[in-house]
């Protein structure tokens, strides 16, 4: 089996690079290979690695990621989440490929404190919720088949993410302020890389289950909890830090004001996903503790 990779040193890229490996023949690309173009903005150049390389599977991790400026570069978002899934969308139906593709909670609305159902109306706050939105319509439009995994606040050992960002401030400052008022799960992008190989081998066995999952680790917390998770164990692991979990003060939203506009709400029911691929979610917790562990002991 062939499988075409995009974004391969992202967060979740760099863990399917691991995860997809036992699959089959991986061509994992990033927006500087040499070898094929894996240049999501360019959309020609992505054309030709798909009809040339013609995968099996195309999974595509690279996104515009940046949300604040998004707002400000609205075109470079559109065209990489949105006009280059277009593309990969067509040649995959072109050529039979099945394409999976990661979403984001910020495709809704962010009301109420029900998690979204893969059904629910959407209705995104920013830019980049907008572009994501616009790259899943476009696969839905194009016809091939599909995995499309909203996620939401991805981490991992490798790259930039808040647990990081919250460990290197705990190291400088004595004190720190972190919204909490904005509801979500932590998502290791080693559990989305694990859970899309599991998923592509049974959809490739049965398409009828290709289609939009929720992809989510399990339970909820806000960000000030979950920074204070991050510091109690980096504590426990010898750490030194200037702030510990009791100097995390929570602040409102509308106390830190960002270009783009986030959800209160980014909790995803990852029911249909757990049932369709016999699957349990851990706790949000177990993966993190995992990874702080990992960045400690190196
Ligand atoms: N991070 C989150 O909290 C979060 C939440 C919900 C959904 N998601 C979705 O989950 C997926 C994976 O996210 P992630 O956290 O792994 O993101 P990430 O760590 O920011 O990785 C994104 C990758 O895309 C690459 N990329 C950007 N522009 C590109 C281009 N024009 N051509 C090729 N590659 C390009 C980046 O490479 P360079 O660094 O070289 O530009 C980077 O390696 C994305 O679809 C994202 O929208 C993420």
């Amino acid at each position: 089996m062939k499988i075409l990779l995009l974004g391969k040193d992202g967060q979740v890229g760099w863990e399917l690079q691991r995860s997809l490996a036992p699959l089959g023949h991986v061509l994992a690309l990033n927006s500087r290979s040499q070898s094929h173009c894996g240049d999501l903005a360019n959309l020609s150049g992505l054309a030709e690695t798909v009809s040339a390389f013609a995968p099996d599977v195309i999974v595509n991790a690279a996104a515009y990621t940046a949300v604040d400026k998004a707002e400000s570069e609205r075109e470079q978002a559109f065209k990489v989440n949105a006009q280059a899934v277009e593309v990969l969308a067509r040649a995959a139906a072109e050529c039979g490929a099945l394409l999976v593709h990661y979403s984001t909670d910020y495709v809704f609305p962010g009301q109420g404190t029900r998690p979204w159902r893969e059904d629910d109306a959407v209705g995104p706050l920013n830019a980049y919720g907008e572009s994501k939105l616009a790259g899943e319509q476009a696969i839905l439009a194009a016809g091939c088949l599909h995995l499309v995994f909203r996620t939401c606040w991805v981490y991992a050992a490798r790259g930039n993410n808040f647990a990081k960002t919250m460990l290197r401030l705990a190291g400088e400052s004595e004190s720190l302020g972190v919204i909490d008022d904005q509801y979500g799960a932590p998502t290791g992008a080693e559990l989305i890389a694990d859970i899309t190989a599991h998923a592509i081998t049974l959809t490739l066995a049965k398409p009828s289950l290709g289609g939009v999952y929720h992809l989510a680790a399990g339970g909820e917390t806000t960000w000030c909890r979950f920074a204070r998770f991050v510091l109690e164990q980096a504590a426990a692991q010898g750490v030194p830090l200037k702030a510990h979990a009791a100097q995390v003060n929570p602040l409102s939203t509308d106390a830190y004001p960002t270009p783009a506009k986030r959800p209160a709400n980014s909790r995803l029911d990852t029911t249909k996903l757990q049932q369709a691929f016999a699957l349990t979610l851990p706790d949000w917790r177990e993966g993190v503790a995992r990874m702080l562990t990992e960045i400690h002991e190196k």
